[in-house]
């Protein structure tokens, strides 16, 4: 059965992100003074541990500066503009939100990387690139949205030129019933967790095999431990900054309690994450 996809594009509908992301940026100057990717903080890097685990995915899936890297489920383009700027290669991202496309294309030109990073809206199971087209795919944080993982991994296994790795980090079932709304979906209609195992078996089947594998949940443990430390430190309960600073200007007033949530899930092994690389065989 095909999937209904308008809950996941409800979710993350994000209207009027852009101008939230405008006013949240005031304070570093006017638009014209070009921004560092760092001084975007935590607000575009939508995934457990931020540009840490980025940097990391990135130096183990080896992204060197010819690669031709695809970024599924993009976001607002956090992921791409980092890797852009730090391993030197062009990235082209691809989301189903057309509000985060937009803040995308807007965030890489007051970053000035338009000429590394470009954005478009689409599906990750429908894509139009020819067979082949790119050295690395990455998907950050995405396939928890997708019910029909094994024709998500064909086409990034049909868009990997040969010896082409895809790069994930993604958050896995744990024990027990995760808690919702999660960052990723309002309630379990839109989640599709899939345990470490079950999506190994599924990337493999689809013609990729393993290069890297790592648990990531002790350090996504931590990181949340951390958030919940942090949170509760603050007084204010609608401040958007209080669990995960900057993803609330994107997500909106409801982004502490998913936040929350997503670390009780860590915290209580509901939910694990799992960060590997794969190469097409
Ligand atoms: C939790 S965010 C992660 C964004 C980005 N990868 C990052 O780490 O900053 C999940 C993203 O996946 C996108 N998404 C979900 N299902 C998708 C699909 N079928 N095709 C393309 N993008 C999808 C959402 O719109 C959202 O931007």
């Amino acid at each position: 059965m095909t999937q209904d996809m308008s809950g996941v594009g409800e979710h993350y509908a994000a209207t009027g992100v852009v101008l939230r992301i405008r006013a949240a940026l005031a304070s570093l100057g006017p638009e014209d003074r070009p921004l560092g990717t760092r001084e975007l903080g935590a607000m575009d890097q939508f995934h457990t541990r931020g540009h840490g685990a980025t940097a990391e995915l990135a130096e183990l899936a080896g992204i060197e500066s010819t690669d031709r890297v695809l970024d599924l489920g993009c976001g607002i383009g956090g992921p791409a503009r980092l890797i852009a700027a730090s391993r030197g290669c062009r990235v082209i991202g691809v989301d189903l939100s057309e509000g985060f496309v937009e803040a995308a294309r807007y965030l890489s030109l007051r970053t000035g990387q338009q000429q590394r990073v470009e954005f478009h809206a689409g599906s990750a199971l429908a894509l139009d690139f020819a067979d082949a087209s790119f050295d690395v795919v990455l998907l950050q944080h995405v396939a928890m949205n997708i019910a029909d993982r094994p024709r998500l991994y064909r086409e990034i296994r049909r868009l990997l030129a040969p010896g082409g790795r895809f790069a994930t980090y993604d958050v896995v079932r744990g024990e027990g019933e995760a808690l919702y709304p999660a960052p990723w979906a309002r309630d379990s209609r839109d989640s599709f967790l899939l345990d470490a195992q079950a999506t190994r078996e599924a990337v493999e089947a689809a013609g990729l095999r393993v290069r890297a594998w790592l648990d990531d949940t002790p350090a996504a443990r931590s990181w949340a431990a951390q958030l919940k430390a942090a949170a509760s430190a603050t007084t204010s309960t609608t401040s958007t900054t209080s669990a995960t600073p900057g993803l609330g200007v994107v997500m909106g007033p409801d982004f502490p309690v998913q936040a929350g949530n997503h670390a009780r899930n860590l915290l209580e092994g509901r939910v694990g994450v799992l960060m590997a690389v794969f190469e097409a065989v």
